[in-house]
């Protein structure tokens, strides 16, 4: 059965689009069969975090009647299968997001994984991306207002039949997180299974229109998601090897020779 995973929160901006995004690339990378979709139809952005703006048929399309699910799927980084939802104003207005559900079923037969990056929230398109998924990944920041608006999509999640895979705290900077992340785990009645830190590195990937694990693969915050991407598709994680070389490893290499 293909896993359906949505990638939600409550408030928004807590990093959604940088994790959907950068798990699927490394699951794919894991040798996973992934696609991810753009639930946030009103506010697309994972072409943007992708560099894949501009593509001639998107989710816009699929969901206006336009085109068929099949033209709209496109190969991402690290061979991973995006379908993006299209950023035009005009374009959104024709989208009739009834159709989203059929869609979602016609991409389940073409990949192992679906992720879903779902929009802040509980307006429609938000609720139908947690009541398509089996297992919901809860984004939230170490702050009281995410947690508790993240407790709401949680509870809004299970009552739709969608299990919670496990809490994602990201953007995390300060050192008492230990104290913080079982504040998190027994307000949110929920195991954290990621703890991302705050990383300059995200924010210029993005920029770059690059993804994190493949631009900065050994920054903070590429290393946690990529240990949350292994956790998920239950295969071992290995750490990169570092591929600036090291003032000794310069020196040995030179007298060697
Ligand atoms: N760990 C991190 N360190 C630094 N910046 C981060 C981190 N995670 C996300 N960001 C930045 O936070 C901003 C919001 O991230 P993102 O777009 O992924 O959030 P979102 O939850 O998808 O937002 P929305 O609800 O609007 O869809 C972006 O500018 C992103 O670069
Ligand atoms: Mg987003």
């Amino acid at each position: 059965m293909t896993r359906i995973i949505t990638v939600a929160s409550g408030k928004g901006g807590v990093g959604k689009t940088v994790i959907a995004a950068n798990i699927g690339i490394t699951l794919s990378m894991y040798g996973k069969d992934v696609t991810i979709l753009d639930a946030d139809i009103a506010m697309a952005n994972l072409e943007l975090i992708l560099g894949m703006e501009g593509m001639p048929v998107t989710l816009q399309h699929v969901l206006a009647g336009e085109a068929s699910v099949d033209e709209a799927i496109y190969t991402g980084p690290g061979g991973v299968k995006i379908v993006p939802a299209g950023i035009s104003l005009e374009g959104l207005r024709k989208v009739n997001p009834d159709l989203l559900e059929n869609v979602l079923l016609s991409i389940l037969e073409r990949t192992e994984i679906l992720i879903l990056d779902a929009p802040a929230g509980l307006e429609k398109s938000a609720i139908i991306a947690l009541a398509s998924a089996n297992e919901l990944l809860l984004v939230v920041n170490p702050e009281i207002s995410s947690i508790t608006d993240g407790l709401k999509t949680k509870m809004v999640a299970e009552r739709l039949g969608t299990k919670l895979l496990g809490i994602v705290v990201n953007r995390v900077t300060s050192s008492g997180i230990e104290m913080a992340k079982k504040e998190i785990e027994a307000i949110l009645e929920g195991r954290v299974v990621a703890v991302i830190p705050e990383d300059p590195e995200v924010r210029k990937s993005a920029a770059f229109g690059q993804p994190v694990v493949l631009r900065s693969p050994n920054s903070p915050a590429a290393k946690a998601i990529k240990k949350l991407a292994a956790k998920i598709g239950g295969v071992e994680y290995r750490e990169e090897k570092e591929a600036k070389e090291t003032a000794i490893s310069r020196f040995l290499r030179i007298f060697r020779r």
